[in-house]
């Protein structure tokens, strides 16, 4: 056993596995360079706290499965018991599997296999270095004892340097996901918990830990994701023993997990990503590493129209066909038709779980509007909901037994809804066969919109906690019909935004961010779902001028210009529009499809300008040659003049030509009188743009300016 060293863009992590305990993290950080083993073994010695008055008598260091065995006395890594006995463990290190191939290109995996033949438990480590930098961590633990072992707590962790001294996570509600929350980072536990049986509207995408003052642009970060989309925990640790930790796990419930002799349980997998180059750094790694995945969607993202705010629940065929007429017009190339559609839904009340078309509003079913959807050239896209039901269905009048529920009541009503219990085979076979029927029977439906639009609330299944077989079970049926259909993509909408993480991902083609459309509060949204996801993954829509969800009126400019960054779409009844209007949101369309290319490849960036009102957001592509940026305004400032804007992740040498977007009309600004540079465009290098900036018309508030960057020559 030896100190290892794995190394991938620039970034290090060094593990002393010598034993004869569980391998210590001696570093996760910024490239450390060449280390030959001896070097490696000094890193290790040198980095080995000391012995400090009434503490333990000899040092303590973290493990990648801390222990109180090994004095760590923080939050616990693993909890559970036999009987009320083996309750705490000192994992041996048995085996340890390094594959560190020399092509930079491939990842680094390390394998750990311990075991604690007196507690009956061995444990298996997994962690991946990825060629972007990213680590990926994940813990297997095996029951070797004779008798059930409960499974309280299994929680991967890893260590933060003491400079890290900021903390940033986001929460959220319906219709206003992802809101940052951001704080130094005190001595304690600062818990993100959801049990919500979903991801949930509040999940922290990322929980990121800094220097001082790390911004979009500066700083060095760590950062973890917890991929699951069920009850599930995110932490930062902090000690006066000097340790500082970021970990995440699957939260519990007590006996959901009970090991029988030979039995293992597998945590989520915990994302962990470093960056100099604060959270655009850490996007870049992220949104690298999900674009390499081979099921990432490569072909063009279809411009979508979403007929949800356009129609609600008035399924009417002729008004359907007319608006799918005037989406054609304007360019967009994906129909989706949303709730409403089956048996008995007139309204959010009934319904769910009969996923039959419904004979009263279709009567030759829903292959007229297919076909006339998909002769005008568009995909179409069905919605479905298919864990949830409503008691006034029938489904739930023939299997009331099929709901997850405590013993003898129905959980609180949410939406007049409640969940199926999937773990049970009845009801998973039924939904299988629904959707898979649906599919086989319309050839022409290539797009699912599945939702999932309540909390799960005591989800019992046959009397236990149900949220974690239920979220297996989920993602088993997702796999399934996508192994039986490969040619349907699937949006994971939850309620809006409440199901965004890296395990729901693996299975869906993108997710809807929010159920509100209005422009202003989609800059932030999308601003923090960035975070995590490229704009590809992230559905962006262009609603009606005064938002259902808020009430606010924008105008189109400023609605297209944030709905362009991402899978674009449209939400509104475009039929009911004029002609001129549909000629401008045609432009948008015609814009966004040009730049999607760049769009949909390039590098995110984010500009940290010091007014708080003045938002900018970009993305450039990767070998230079062009980027796009939008400069909000948010509201008005005290400054009249908030002083230029940078454009940052340009190649510092080449000359750069930047002018507004052609052929969209410009957004309303405070006077005509505008930069000089700004109607023919101004030729500066990217080190210009880059440390200087522009300085741009005076916006009026909730306006965005929309600059297009070419490379000269
Ligand atoms: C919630 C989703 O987020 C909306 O987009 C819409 O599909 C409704 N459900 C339909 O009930």
């Amino acid at each position: 056993m030896s100190v290892v060293h794995l190394r991938r863009a620039r970034t290090s992590l060094v593990l002393d596995a010598r034993g004869p305990g569980l391998p210590r993290v001696v570093h996760w950080g910024g490239d450390t360079g060449d280390l030959d083993d001896h070097g490696l073994r000094q890193l290790a010695d040198a980095t080995v706290p000391p012995v400090v008055p009434s503490s333990f008598d000899v040092p303590t260091v973290l493990s990648l499965l801390p222990e109180a065995s090994a004095g760590w006395s923080g939050r616990p890594a693993l909890a559970g018991h036999r009987d009320r006995a083996d309750w705490s463990t000192s994992f041996q290190l048995d085996r340890l599997d390094v594959d560190d191939p020399a092509d930079p290109g491939a990842p680094a995996r390390v394998g750990v296999h311990a075991s604690d033949p007196e507690a009956g438990l061995s444990l298996t480590i997994e962690l991946t270095l990825d060629p972007t930098g990213l680590v990926l961590l994940r813990h297997r633990l095996r029951n070797d004892g004779a008798s059930p072992y409960e499974l309280r707590e299994l929680t991967p962790v890893l260590p933060v340097p003491a400079v890290a001294t900021e903390l940033l996570d986001l929460t959220g509600r319906w219709c206003r996901e992802r809101s940052p929350q951001r704080h130094p980072w005190p001595m304690g536990t600062w818990v993100r918990e959801g049990r919500h049986g979903r991801t949930g509207h509040d999940a922290t995408l990322l929980l990121v830990a800094g220097t001082a003052g790390f911004g979009f642009g500066t700083g060095e970060v760590w950062a973890v994701h917890t991929a699951w989309s069920g009850d599930h925990v995110t932490f930062a640790e902090r000690s006066p023993t000097g340790t500082a930790t970021l970990g995440g796990g699957e939260l519990l419930a007590p006996g959901e997990v009970v090991l029988g002799p030979g039995d293992s349980y597998a945590t989520p997998l915990l994302y962990a990503v470093w960056s100099d180059a604060g959270l655009d750094g850490l996007s870049d790694t992220l949104h690298t590493h999900l674009r390499a995945r081979p099921q990432h969607p490569r072909a063009p993202r279809p411009v979508t129209l979403n007929v949800w705010e356009a129609v609600y629940f008035d399924h009417d065929l002729a008004r359907l066909r007319a608006l799918a007429d005037q989406a054609a017009e304007v360019g967009v190339e994906r129909f989706v038709l949303d709730d409403g559609w089956f048996r008995g839904r007139r309204a959010d009340t009934a319904g769910l779980g009969d996923w039959y078309v419904d004979e009263g509003v279709w009567p030759d079913g829903l292959h007229p509007l297919i076909d006339h959807v998909t002769k005008l050239g568009l995909q179409f896209g069905l919605w479905v909901e298919p864990e949830m039901v409503n008691p006034d269905s029938d489904l739930f009048r023939a299997h009331p037994e099929w709901v997850l529920a405590a013993p003898g009541r129905l959980p609180l009503s949410w939406r007049n809804q409640q969940v199926l219990d999937l773990a049970q085979p009845g009801a998973y076979a039924y939904l299988l066969d629904r959707l898979d029927a649906l599919l086989t029977e319309h050839p022409g439906i290539s797009y699912l919109k599945w939702d999932h639009n309540r909390d799960l609330t005591e989800a019992g299944h046959q009397g236990r906690p149900g949220v974690h077989a239920q979220t297996e079970a989920v993602y088993r049926l997702l796999d399934e019909l996508r192994r039986r259909h490969r040619n349907v993509e699937i949006e994971s909408c939850s309620s809006g935004g409440a199901r965004v993480d890296l395990e729901i991902l693996a299975r869906t083609d993108r997710v809807w961010a929010s159920d509100c459309n209005d422009a202003l509060e989609r800059l932030a949204i999308q601003r923090w779902t960035g975070l995590l996801l490229p704009p590809e993954l992230i559905g962006s829509h262009i609603g009606p001028e005064r938002s259902h969800t808020t009430n606010r009126v924008h105008d189109l400019g400023f609605r297209a210009t944030t709905a362009l960054f991402g899978h674009h779409g449209i939400e509104w009844d475009i039929a009911s529009i004029s002609p001129v209007q549909r000629r401008e949101l045609a432009a948008w369309v015609a814009l966004h499809k040009r730049l999607r290319p760049l769009l949909h490849t390039g590098r995110t960036v984010r500009v940290d300008h010091p007014d708080p009102a003045v938002w900018a957001h970009g993305v450039v592509a990767h070998d230079g040659s062009q980027a796009v940026y939008a400069v909000s305004r948010l509201a008005t400032s005290v400054a009249q003049v908030p002083g230029a804007v940078r454009l940052p992740g340009l190649d510092q040498r080449r000359r750069y030509t930047v002018r507004p977007a052609q052929g969209v009309p410009a957004p309303a600004t405070v006077q005509r009188a505008e930069p000089g540079w700004l109607p023919d465009g101004v030729t500066l290098t990217g080190a210009a743009l880059g440390n200087v900036g522009l300085q741009l018309p005076a916006l009026h508030p909730e306006q965005a300016l929309l600059l297009e960057v070419t490379a000269a020559g």
